[in-house]
């Protein structure tokens, strides 16, 4: 079978489709298949699935451990949506919001011991190295929410302080993917490095680009309430280099609206997308996103191993900075 983008993706879709998460009590697991049933861009199984095609031809036995990191994703989403208040996901009602934040809280649970269960079936060669990485990325996805979380309640984040809190809660788990696609590939340890590198690179690419989606994205597009970071006082990219680069004045205006309680949700949205417009926040953010594009690349370029193959990796990545959602 010739791969490609979409070859892979149905195939990973197909898996999705039939996995058993369990069906009693139905209010545990009916927000899982509601969650995994709404889609996505399955980015995490096909980094798992293009990583392990640089060094195996068959991709067949690789799709059932990819979809454990889509399941450990969607377990964070099923999270992060009650930490960051979201309503929608994916264009439908958040599940907090469809059942209640308790129901969300277990059923996230469960997935993380189903992303486990998942693992388990490893082969033990495998699973030795697999395991410890997987945890690793699961624990400092953590530690990158908490970050998250605490500096919303903060007036001034670094750049440097906020590169390493997307790292954490997003690019460790892009690399991570790669990582877990290229032991199971069986690739030597120089090349599982460079494309775990590779992922973490396009991670903070790929939030960063989340952040400008988040401000700029459209709405039936996007599936996610635009305007939400501003609205819940996030620390984004966009809000750190807009207050770096405000004039005082601005700077004292953009301070107020991210701690001012009084004003309304849309107002808000308003003021400060005036801010960043004048200050060609949009501009800029492009192009930090194609720089660390770029630096991803060169963690690529050092990997050793089929060419064309590796040709198809870049091109769905380069492909995937260009998304809409
Ligand atoms: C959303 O991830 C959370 C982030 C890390 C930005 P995705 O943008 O991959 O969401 P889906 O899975 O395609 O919906
Ligand atoms: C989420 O970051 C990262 C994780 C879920 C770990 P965001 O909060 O920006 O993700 P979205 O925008 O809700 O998808
Ligand atoms: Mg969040
Ligand atoms: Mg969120
Ligand atoms: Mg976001």
């Amino acid at each position: 079978m010739i791969l490609s983008t979409n070859n892979i993706l149905k195939k990973i879709n197909t898996e999705i489709n039939t996995f058993k998460y369990g069906s009693h009590p139905q209010n545990l697991y009916e927000p899982i298949s509601y969650l995994m049933d709404l889609g996505g861009k399955r980015l995490r199984p096909m980094l798992v699935c293009y990583a392990y095609s640089l060094f195996e031809n068959d991709i067949s036995t690789i799709i059932k451990p990819s979809i454990a990191v889509e399941i450990f994703h969607n377990f964070t989403l099923m999270h992060d949506d009650i930490m960051d208040n979201a309503p929608l996901r994916r264009g439908k009602p958040t599940v907090h919001e469809k059942w209640n934040n308790n129901i969300a809280i277990l059923s996230g649970d469960v997935m993380l011991v189903k992303a486990y269960q998942i693992l388990e079936t490893l082969a033990p060669s495998h699973f030795k190295k697999v395991f410890p990485a997987f945890n690793q990325c699961a624990a400092a996805v953590c530690e990158g929410q908490q970050l998250d979380m605490d500096f919303s309640q903060k007036k001034v984040i670094s750049m440097d302080e906020y590169i390493e809190m997307i790292r954490l809660k997003t690019a460790v788990l892009l690399g991570f993917s790669l990582e877990m696609g290229a032991i199971i590939g069986n690739a030597n340890d120089e090349n599982i490095q460079h494309l775990k590198l590779f992922g973490e690179e396009i991670g903070i690419a790929f939030q960063i680009a989340d952040d400008l989606l988040d401000a700029y994205g459209q709405a039936d597009k996007f599936g996610k309430k635009v305007g939400g970071d501003i609205v819940e006082n996030k620390k984004t990219f966009l809000s750190i280099k807009a207050l770096e680069i405000a004039s005082k004045s601005e700077q004292k205006l953009l301070e107020n609206y991210f701690s001012d309680q009084e004003i309304s949700a849309e107002q808000k949205i308003e003021s400060v997308m005036k801010i960043y417009n004048s200050l060609n926040i949009y501009e800029i953010t492009k192009e930090e996103i194609n720089k660390y594009f770029e630096s991803a690349l060169l963690h690529l370029g050092k990997v050793k191993c089929d060419i064309f193959r590796k040709g198809l990796l870049k091109k769905f990545i380069a492909e995937l900075m260009e998304r809409q959602n």
